[in-house]
């Protein structure tokens, strides 16, 4: 089973609903939110009350990626918020363990995001503890980045490691996402694939999600 989860980065900021909408009619599994605190990245984009104010407007689950340079202050909050899945940044979180009990607590998915320089070995010990782990395939910060090939092994590794151990642990991808690698993807064992600007900077938006998905499938 693969996941397909627009990025609302890519979509247009004032018109969220809308973009929920889209992502409705082109059957998404999640509606992937990026929050962006202009210290962990250099970028700033959205928070607490955006994410409330979507859990009012779809019923897809919201997939809640914190590129946040403190992750433990606003995690409740989140969570509150109506966050099915949290992911928190390995490179941020000073008690990354701590994190994720809270994340289930909370009733939520919970997961590491890696950025691409941090091995996937790091993760051997903390493993069993999260639900899944979010694979960076671009430097976190922006959108419409190009996908660095070199992750196509990190996620091999990390997903002969979750076989050969029988961890209920699922890879999800994010970055430079599109037509022309997410086969690949797929193959190295990704299950959740997040894709912006190849849903959001097309002409059709509905049919781009569709047709990725039977990519991913290896259907089309
Ligand atoms: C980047 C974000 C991504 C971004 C992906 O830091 O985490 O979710 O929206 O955008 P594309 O798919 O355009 O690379
Ligand atoms: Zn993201």
């Amino acid at each position: 089973m693969i996941e397909i989860a627009p990025s609302l980065l890519a979509a247009d900021l004032a018109d969220l609903a809308g973009a929920a909408r889209i992502c409705e009619a082109g059957g998404a599994d999640l509606l992937h939110v990026d929050v962006m605190d202009g210290h962990f990245v250099p970028n700033l984009t959205l928070g607490v009350p955006v994410v409330a104010a979507l859990r009012r407007r779809t019923r897809l689950p919201l997939d809640v990626h914190l590129m946040v340079a403190n992750p433990d202050r606003l995690l409740g909050e989140f969570l509150d918020a109506g966050a099915d899945r949290v992911s928190v940044h390995w490179e941020a979180a000073t008690h990354l363990d701590r994190l994720l009990a809270r994340i289930r607590e909370g009733g939520a998915k919970a997961g590491i995001a890696l950025n691409p320089a941090t091995p996937v070995e790091l993760l051997s010990d903390i493993l069993p503890s999260a639900d899944f782990v979010l694979l960076m395939s671009v430097n976190p910060g922006f959108g419409g980045q190009a996908f660095l090939p070199y992750v196509l092994d990190k996620a091999r590794r990390l997903h002969s490691l979750i076989l050969a151990r029988r961890l209920d642990v699922f890879l999800e991808i994010d970055g430079g996402i599109g037509p022309a690698n997410i086969r690949s993807v797929v193959e190295a064992g990704v299950r959740t694939l997040v894709a912006g600007s190849a849903v959001f900077a097309t002409a059709d938006p509905v049919a781009a999600q569709q047709q990725l998905r039977k990519l991913a499938e290896g259907s089309a």
